[in-house]
């Protein structure tokens, strides 16, 4: 997926999620920038849900990792809000899950810094207009 999207409602992020699901494949490092409440979480929740997933992908405020497997990869949700610098990052096991072949989804990346691979896919989100719309944009 490419360009920009505007989105009404939680369900057309979901939708949108959906279709950015199909096109994952193991190793892919998701990089989910902007602001809090700007829908990082619920589009990860469209993610997992597409993919099968049995547990729901909860906003981590506890959990800054959880892994949910699915019959393609493992996809890990990672929030690294709370966390400093890449020794933190390399702390909850980045280099292993990206070893492992799992598809990660990364909220907050600035703190995992220069580990942050050069492959890795953007998607920027950012509030709309009204209450509920968002503007969700995929780097190419
Ligand atoms: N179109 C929309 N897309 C996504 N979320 C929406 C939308 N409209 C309303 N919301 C609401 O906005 C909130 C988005 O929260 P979410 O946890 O996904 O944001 P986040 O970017 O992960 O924030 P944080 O940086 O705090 O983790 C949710 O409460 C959700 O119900
Ligand atoms: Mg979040």
């Amino acid at each position: 997926m490419n360009g920009r999207y505007e989105v009404g409602d939680v369900g057309q992020t979901l939708a949108l999620a959906k279709a950015f699901a199909a096109e994952l494949k193991p190793g892919d490092v998701v990089c989910l920038e902007g602001d809090l409440g700007s829908g990082k979480t619920t589009f990860t929740q469209g993610v997992a849900a597409a993919l099968g997933a049995k547990r729901p992908v909860t906003s981590p405020t506890f959990c800054l990792v959880v892994e949910h497997p699915t019959e393609r990869f493992l996809l890990v949700h990672m929030d690294l809000y709370r966390l400093h610098d890449e020794d933190d990052v390399l702390s909850i096991g980045w280099e292993d899950y990206l070893s492992r072949g799992a598809v990660l989804f990364v909220e907050w990346p600035d703190r995992a810094g220069d580990l942050v691979p050069a492959s890795a896919r953007h998607v920027r989100f950012s509030h709309g207009e009204s209450e509920d719309s968002r503007v969700v944009e995929f780097s190419p």
